[in-house]
């Protein structure tokens, strides 16, 4: 058993008997593999652990390749970056520049203090340290992926921090007894078939006084992109959808007021194959002719974050 379950007792009719199931070899034929690898990690002496734009745990190991090892075991690393004593996981998102954009608003920053987080699409959890940081009281942080809650049960290991929990659930999964003041969906909306009820799910987690914290890649044009086929070499991209599209959703799921917070063009040293991903990057999904265009010929990944308040 991965997971301790006593500190998220309060998060009423969850289905909390899933986890030992999601996270086997029942769900996953590589999870043993990958087990295996999070199994490997050797004891670190910690002396600091630092939520900056490099999650760091400060120490020393005396077995540094088996450190190198077990955390190459549960490769690709995509959100990060995260240093474990002297090596560096050098993932393929530099995350910190997102959450940089995040952090300059004022609203969002005032909303985090004190506050209960849920973080939809949460990936390994890199986010929800920087939250911490940010002053947040606690982070729960959901992902389908296998692979990315034992690359959290990695910093985890080192950190002993339960404030910041990892959980293999879908946000469809959840009931609507637990509700939080900041819920986040970052870089989900465009996977969903249907996007008004995944904000609509979102509503309902978002407690009356919260505020929704959304980004997603968004189409710089009058109307949403609905890509025939792969969208910046991406097979699940349902649609990208136009600002004016998006606002009038985020308002038919109940939300009022949402404010564009920033919207930024991604680039090669955002998004990059590393030693940690060695697999194609946005490099290879743009045009080599023109970067303004996928190699789809769609308008190159630009991305927009939008605040929402429930009341
Ligand atoms: C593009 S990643 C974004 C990760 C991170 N939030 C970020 O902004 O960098 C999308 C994540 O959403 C997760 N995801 C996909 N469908 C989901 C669902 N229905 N509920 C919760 N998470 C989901 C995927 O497993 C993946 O880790």
């Amino acid at each position: 058993m991965l997971h301790t379950t006593e500190h998220i007792k309060h998060l009423k009719d969850w289905p909390i008997e899933l986890i030992p199931l999601r996270l086997s070899s029942k769900q996953n034929g590589n999870f043993e593999r990958w087990y295996n690898a999070y199994d490997s990690l050797p004891d670190l002496n910690v002396t600091n652990v630092l939520f900056g734009d490099t999650v760091t745990i400060e120490g020393e190991t005396r077995d540094e390749q088996s450190l190198v090892d077990g955390l190459k075991g549960l490769l690709p690393w995509r959100k990060g970056p995260f240093r474990f004593a002297n090596v560096l996981v050098d993932t393929e998102w530099r995350s910190d520049l997102k959450w940089s954009r995040v952090m300059s608003s004022k609203a969002i920053r005032q909303a985090l203090e004190g506050a209960s987080v849920l973080d939809v699409g949460c990936g390994n959890g890199y986010f929800g340290w920087r939250m911490l940081k940010a002053g947040a009281q606690s982070v729960i942080g959901i992902d389908p992926s296998a692979l990315f809650c034992l690359q959290h049960q990695c910093v985890e290991r080192y950190v002993q921090d339960k404030r910041n929990t990892v959980l293999p659930f879908k946000l469809e999964e959840l009931p609507t007894t637990v509700q939080f003041d900041c819920v986040f969906s970052m870089g989900v909306i465009y996977h969903r078939r249907d996007p008004i009820d995944h904000l609509t799910r979102l509503y309902d987690q978002t407690s009356s006084s919260g505020l929704l914290i959304l980004e997603t890649l968004i189409h710089d044009q009058k109307n949403s992109l609905y890509p025939d086929g792969r969208y910046a070499r991406m097979g699940n991209v349902w649609c990208v959808p136009s600002e004016s599209d998006l606002f009038s959703w985020i308002e038919k799921a109940g939300y009022k007021d949402p404010t564009k917070v920033d919207i930024t063009k991604t680039t090669t040293q955002e998004q990059r194959a590393t030693e940690w991903m060695s697999f194609e990057s946005l490099a290879n999904a743009l045009n080599p002719n023109n970067p303004q265009l996928t190699i789809e010929g769609y308008q190159a990944p630009i991305r927009e974050l939008i605040i929402a308040r429930k009341e």
